[in-house]
C-alpha cells in the first residue's frame, strides 16, 4: 500500500470539500438531560445523527468519515453508562453491517479492543471483512481510541521491526504504524457539544487539520449542519506553513489558460 503524503513532508492537494472529515460527537448525555431523560437516552439518539452524517457524506462525495464514539478516558464513566455504550455498539453493528456493505461503506475500527467483550471484538472482525473491499465511503469508528495510545502503539511496533535505526527513527518511520495509516490526513474536524478541546483524539493526525466547533449537540446534527462546517472549511486559507501571497502565485502559475478557438467569420 502507498502510503499517504503527510501534511509536514508535502504539500497536501486541497478540494472545496473535505476529502477526510473527522467527528468529536458531543453532547449526547446534555441533550438527554434538557429532556428530563437518563443520559444514555441521548446515545440512542445519537445513532440516528450517525445514519445521517454517513448518508450526508456518501451524498457530498466525502470519502473518508471518522467518528469519535469511545475514549480511552471515557472508562472513566458510571459502569451503567459504559455498560450500556458497549451494549449499543453491539447492536449497532448487528443492525447497520449489511446496510453499510449495501451502501458501499468500507468499516473500519481504530482503538485498543483487547478491553472489549469478546461477542464484539467478533462483531468488529466480522464488519471489517465484509465490507472491506468498498469504496465508497470509508467510515472509522474510534472505540477505546487514544490520540497517546496510538503514537505509543505505533512507536513500539516501529521499533521492534526495526531496532537497527534506534535514535534516527523520523516521522516517516512511524506513520505507517499509526491505526490509521490506510487514511489521508482529515481535512476538517467538527466537534460539537460546544467544547473547543481534542479530548486525545487524533493528535497526530490533525497536525494541519480545519478545526470547527458548533454549539449543536451532537443528538442534533444532521445534512444541514454539516453543510455550514463545508462552507466555513471552503471559506479558509490552507497554507501549510506558506504565506498567502506565495498560495496567490501558485493559483496564477497553474490555472488553465483559455484555449477556445476563436470562431471564424463566415464572410472573410
Ligand atoms: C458524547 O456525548 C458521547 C460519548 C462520549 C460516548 P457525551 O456523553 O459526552 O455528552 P455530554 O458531553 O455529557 O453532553
Ligand atoms: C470526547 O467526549 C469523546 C467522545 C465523543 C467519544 P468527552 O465528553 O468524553 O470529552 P470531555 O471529557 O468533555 O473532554
Ligand atoms: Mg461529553
Amino acid at each position: 500500500m502507498k502510503p499517504f503524503s503527510s501534511s509536514t513532508q508535502a504539500i497536501p492537494q486541497v478540494g472545496d470539500v473535505p476529502q477526510h472529515l473527522a467527528i468529536i460527537m458531543d453532547g449526547n448525555g446534555r441533550w438527554a438531560r434538557r429532556r428530563f431523560l437518563p443520559r444514555v437516552a441521548g446515545h440512542k439518539r445519537g445513532l440516528e445523527a450517525v445514519r445521517a452524517t454517513v448518508r450526508a457524506c456518501i451524498e457530498r462525495g466525502i470519502s473518508y468519515l471518522t467518528l469519535f464514539a469511545f475514549s480511552s478516558e471515557n472508562w472513566r464513566r458510571p459502569e451503567e453508562e459504559v455498560s450500556f455504550l458497549m451494549t449499543l455498539f453491539i447492536a449497532a453493528l448487528e443492525a447497520e453491517m449489511g446496510k453499510l456493505h449495501d451502501n458501499g461503506v468500507r468499516l473500519r475500527v481504530i482503538g485498543d479492543r483487547s478491553r472489549f467483550e469478546p461477542r464484539l471484538i467478533e462483531l468488529i472482525r466480522q464488519s471489517e471483512e465484509l465490507t472491506a473491499p468498498n469504496t465508497r465511503l470509508t467510515l472509522t469508528i474510534a472505540a477505546n481510541y487514544g490520540g497517546r495510545w496510538d503514537v505509543m502503539q505505533a512507536a513500539n511496533r516501529m521499533v521492534c521491526q526495526d531496532p537497527g535505526k534506534l535514535g534516527h527513527y523520523d516521522e516517516t518511520d512511524v506513520a505507517p504504524y499509526l491505526a490509521m495509516a490506510y487514511a489521508p490526513e482529515p481535512d476538517l474536524f467538527i466537534r460539537t457539544g460546544g467544547e473547543q478541546r481534542i479530548s486525545n483524539f487524533l493528535i497526530w493526525q490533525l497536525a494541519y487539520c480545519e478545526l470547527f466547533f458548533t454549539e449543536l449537540l451532537w443528538p442534533e446534527f444532521d445534512a444541514e449542519a454539516l453543510e455550514v462546517a463545508i462552507a466555513s472549511y471552503r471559506k479558509r486559507e490552507r497554507r501549510f506553513g506558506r504565506t498567502s501571497e506565495q498560495l496567490v502565485e501558485q493559483r496564477r502559475s497553474t490555472a488553465v489558460p483559455c484555449t477556445e478557438p476563436v470562431a471564424q467569420s463566415q464572410d472573410a
